[in-house]
């Protein structure tokens, strides 16, 4: 793989845009900086390779002239050698959710906080990194209903993504879960995180929309079901969540902007399903349900 190379000249301001017209033949990215009191600008350009010293002072000369400057000196090096894969891995930290921890492969397990359950997961093929306010929202939600004592003998996980919510549960609970998903390479990705962070006997990921699976109906009835989708579906899903869910048992629904959570919690209190709590986080709420253990009946 080439070296990149990294670009720095000092233009007047005036003449900045001429110089960014020109310098963008080169292709690359561009950094520019704040003005200084000579009134120039710092630009810096970061190349895939070394650029063609004929063709850059070309582009310098004729810049300059267009612009009615001076040429500006050109300082030309190459970038440090270093794997931007793995650099940009590592910027992304590690998650931080009640009990939960949740890091990747380029962060070291031993800087998981003591106590905390840890789970890797790679930001890859499928969501849930930990990284979005939904997922936080269902992590502690999960950690919430967990310490409250409820009993979680069989857990759901609709949109399980990477598996990050059903791992959770059966790691809280030493329950057995189903995590379904409707993107066939999201559940391979759930797999293989199962099997590397020691869950896979508990967890069984099938491709199933929302309820459809017959691994997911066998189930049922569950005692606490996660979805993390989005209000539309959510809604849409109202029924069959509240036909899986047990009596007594506990819904977990993330996915929705704040401002949609009025809506998709009436169309599962049509359903029988009262509100348990709600957690805010961003622009995000998850909305814990609950079903009570004698429904009365309902209209709507
Ligand atoms: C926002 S991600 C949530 C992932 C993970 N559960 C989390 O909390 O981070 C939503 C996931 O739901 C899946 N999904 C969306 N609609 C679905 C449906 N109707 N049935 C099953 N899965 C669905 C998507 O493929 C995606 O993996």
């Amino acid at each position: 793989m080439p070296q990149g190379h990294h670009l720095h000249l000092d233009v007047p301001e005036t003449a900045l845009p001429v110089f960014e017209t020109a310098l963008s033949q080169l292709g690359g990215g561009y950094v520019t900086g704040g003005t200084d009191a000579d009134g120039n600008v710092p630009v810096d350009v970061y190349l895939a390779e070394k650029p063609d010293r004929g063709k850059l002072n070309a582009l310098i000369a004729t810049a300059a002239a267009a612009a009615g400057v001076a040429e500006p000196a050109v300082q030309s090096q190459p970038l440090p050698d270093v794997d931007w894969l793995q650099q940009s891995y590592e910027s992304i930290p590690p998650i931080r959710a009640g009990r939960f921890y949740v890091y990747g492969r380029h962060h070291a397990a031993r800087d998981r906080p003591s106590g905390a359950i840890a789970f890797r997961i790679e930001a890859a093929q499928a969501f849930g990194t930990g990284h979005h306010e939904s997922t936080q929202g269902c992590l502690l939600a999960l950690d919430d209903l967990a310490k409250r004592g409820i009993r979680v003998r069989r857990g759901l996980d609709v949109g399980a993504g990477t598996g990050v919510l059903a791992f959770a549960m059966v790691r809280l609970w030493r329950c057995s879960a189903v995590a379904a998903d409707n993107d066939p390479i999201a559940v391979r990705v759930c797999r293989q995180n199962a099997r590397e962070n020691g869950v896979a006997d508990r967890v069984t990921s099938v491709v199933s929309e929302g309820y459809a699976h017959r691994r997911v109906r066998a189930g049922a009835p569950y005692d606490l079901v996660t979805a993390n989708i989005l209000a539309e579906p959510l809604i849409a899903m109202a029924g069959r969540l509240d036909a899986h869910l047990a009596p007594g048992g506990y819904a977990v629904l993330a996915g929705l902007l704040t401002r949609q959570a009025r809506r998709v919690f009436r169309r599962h209190r049509a359903q029988g399903l009262v509100l348990d709590r709600r957690i805010e986080l961003g622009d995000w709420t998850t909305l814990i349900l609950r079903k009570p253990k004698h429904q009365a009946r309902r209209h709507g």
